[in-house]
């Protein structure tokens, strides 16, 4: 004490000292929390969860190997394919549905969530098909759909009957008097004008119950009513199921439609087409409710009840980056959709550059990040871009930070396949007329896997449910497997590549080669690396002309390089490259070593 009053006696002194030891500790705590800090931190693969260092391989079932002649895929025809897939350099696959349905919307009309449909084979199956992934160090990723069952589900059957248990387990409404034409929907008209996703009225009317049931996708998948307890129990229930079963996580359906206004007498207004639903469109009556999150939160509850490294992530077409951050702060991962959405044929290096920039922006180091080139969905690289893009494009995915999503067939640089309307199954497509199929079918992206030259290009033994490629004697499995380079063959080395921590999240720096480079802009270049790591140089050419000369050393601070992949280009892996000029086409890219 008495040393103390030596040392400062006075209350200004004491107080100066206060403040001082206040603001030192404020000073210690920005710089351990702040996110410019963060990212510079150091991320050491055994610091990272599974799914923070693994590639996501999805497959769509019915596609990927049939192994009974049915023309179908199914489990055993994945589970004869774990070594391939393994083999890709990828961490975890992501199945489409597999669960018992009428397959109206090929599985995403879901009638039964914890039963493996028979198409796909039976839970003996599953439960080898998980023990043959974990064999081989593969996380297995379910698709659960929570906003919608099939028409055909129990609890549909019992809701339209009035069942006491049942009947609020979907969204039920009487409709509005109607004056004439509305004899078979009992002389109602829909309460209001909101669509269904794919296309029309998104009320459907039941003779059986005489109301009108909400359906945002087809009118035979009712959107269940997530207000209702019981159905978020039965949605818990059903992940707990799966989880018990080993399996490593969920990518959820259309969660952001699992809302809709509880005020149903409001139309949704500004439309662009009152038949037609438009992503562009404001839906703020049926999409987005803060209601999502909360549901989230409680998944992510009953996903830590088997273990702290499950994974969640969320289809979120279109949403903005408000939304995005809350659907990482309830515990999910939104889908990035941002090269998917926003790119387009003519989009040059500054427009590709500007969208990865925007849907990184105010991404916190804690909201990890992905990336997706194709799905299920969406037509594939090689018909949207061009075919000689395709390894820039897988470059670009497994080179940008966080975890990247591949579609079955991308590592092989699969193309769309051309179904005339006859020959369409996809009810997306179906919904529209010979004219407009097209413009809507998803058939083209989901044709069966090419494995080799053989018939069916070694899918099926049967009659494929969408017939194979006719490409599927050149483009295949096993053509690029024996080829000296191949699109298969630059996917794997980027794939080992990418483990290395250069790699492992942390910064993504843009090279900037503006003063180089006339309009439109044609080379997009990044670094990728980690304090004390090595530094590693990612060149693209997404221009439509030859990128001649162009002079990287700047940004890179260095004159020399060392190619190790090369996607298209003259280059060759494990040689010198001389940073001042470097030459590449469109489609062309290379990772190079800064040396
Ligand atoms: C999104 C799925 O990806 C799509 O394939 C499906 O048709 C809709 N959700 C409805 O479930
Ligand atoms: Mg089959």
């Amino acid at each position: 004490m008495s040393s103390n009053k030596k040392f400062c006696e006075t209350t200004k002194c004491l107080l100066l000292i206060l403040v001082t030891v206040a603001a030192v500790i404020a000073i210690i705590c920005v710089i351990t929390f702040s996110d410019e800090n963060l990212r510079e931190k150091r991320y050491e693969k055994a610091d990272l969860k599974w799914w923070q260092t693994s590639i996501v391989y999805q497959i769509y079932p019915r596609s990927f190997q049939d192994s009974d002649g049915d023309g179908t895929g199914d489990l055993r025809g994945i589970k004869e394919r774990l070594g391939y897939v393994s083999g890709l350099g990828v961490g975890a696959v992501w199945l489409s549905p597999i669960f018992r349905s009428p397959m109206r919307d090929f599985g995403y009309d879901v009638q039964n969530y914890t039963e493996v449909d028979p198409i796909f084979g039976n839970m003996a199956d599953f439960d080898d098909l998980m023990k043959e992934a974990k064999a081989k160090n593969l996380r297995v990723i379910l698709d659960f759909v929570p906003n919608h069952t099939s028409n055909d589900s129990k609890w549909f059957y019992l809701s339209e009957r009035g069942d006491a248990k049942y009947k609020d387990y979907y969204v039920w409404n009487d409709g509005l008097n109607c004056s004439s034409g509305c004899e078979a929907t009992g002389g109602k008209r829909p309460p209001n004008n909101w669509l269904s996703v794919f296309g029309g009225s998104a009320w459907k009317w039941s003779g059986i119950r005489q109301k009108f049931y909400y359906h945002a996708f087809l009118d035979s998948q009712p959107d269940l009513n997530l207000r209702n307890e019981e159905v978020k129990e039965e949605l818990k229930n059903v992940m707990r199921f799966w989880l018990q079963k080993g399996v490593d996580g969920f990518r959820a359906d259309a969660l952001k439609f699992m809302f809709e206004s509880k005020n149903v007498t409001q139309n949704e207004t500004g439309l662009s087409d009152p038949f037609a639903w438009n992503e562009e469109d404001n839906h703020n009556l049926t999409t987005n409710f803060e209601d999502i999150y909360g549901i989230l939160k409680a998944w992510r509850k009953v996903l830590e009840e088997y273990g702290s490294d499950k994974f969640l992530i969320a289809e979120s077409y279109g949403i903005s980056h408000d939304v995005r951050n809350k659907y990482y702060e309830s515990g999910s991962i939104p889908f990035n959709f941002a090269l998917i959405q926003y790119l387009n044929a003519s989009c040059d290096a500054q427009c590709m550059k500007s969208v990865i920039k925007e849907s990184m922006a105010d991404l916190k180091p804690s909201y990890w990040p992905n990336y997706v080139i194709g799905n299920h969905d969406n037509h594939r690289v090689a018909n949207k871009f061009g075919p000689e893009t395709i390894d820039a494009f897988n470059m670009l995915l497994l080179t940008l930070p966080g975890t990247p999503t591949s579609y079955y067939g991308e590592e092989i640089g699969m193309r769309d396949t051309f179904y005339t309307y006859s020959e369409t199954k996809d009810p997306a497509g179906l919904n529209f007329n010979e004219t407009l199929y097209l413009e809507h079918t998803r058939d083209p992206e989901r044709s069966p896997m090419q494995w080799n030259d053989t018939f069916n290009a070694g899918f099926s033994n049967g009659t494929p449910w969408l017939h194979v490629n006719s490409n599927y004697k050149v483009i295949n499995v096993k053509n690029q497997e024996s080829a000296k380079y191949s699109h298969l063959k630059v996917y794997k080395q980027l794939a080992e590549l990418r483990q290395k921590s250069s790699f492992t999240y942390s910064n993504l720096t843009f090279v900037d080669v503006d003063d180089v480079d006339e309009n439109p802009k044609k080379i997009l270049s990044y670094i990728r690396t980690q304090p004390g790591q090595d530094r590693y140089l990612v060149v693209l050419n997404f221009g439509h002309l030859y990128a001649n000369d162009v002079d990287l050393s700047k940004s890179a601070g260095s004159k020399r390089g060392e190619v190790v992949v090369n996607a298209m280009s003259n280059y060759q892996v494990n040689t010198e490259v001389d940073l001042t000029r470097i030459t590449l086409s469109r489609g062309q890219g290379l990772v190079i070593k800064v040396k």
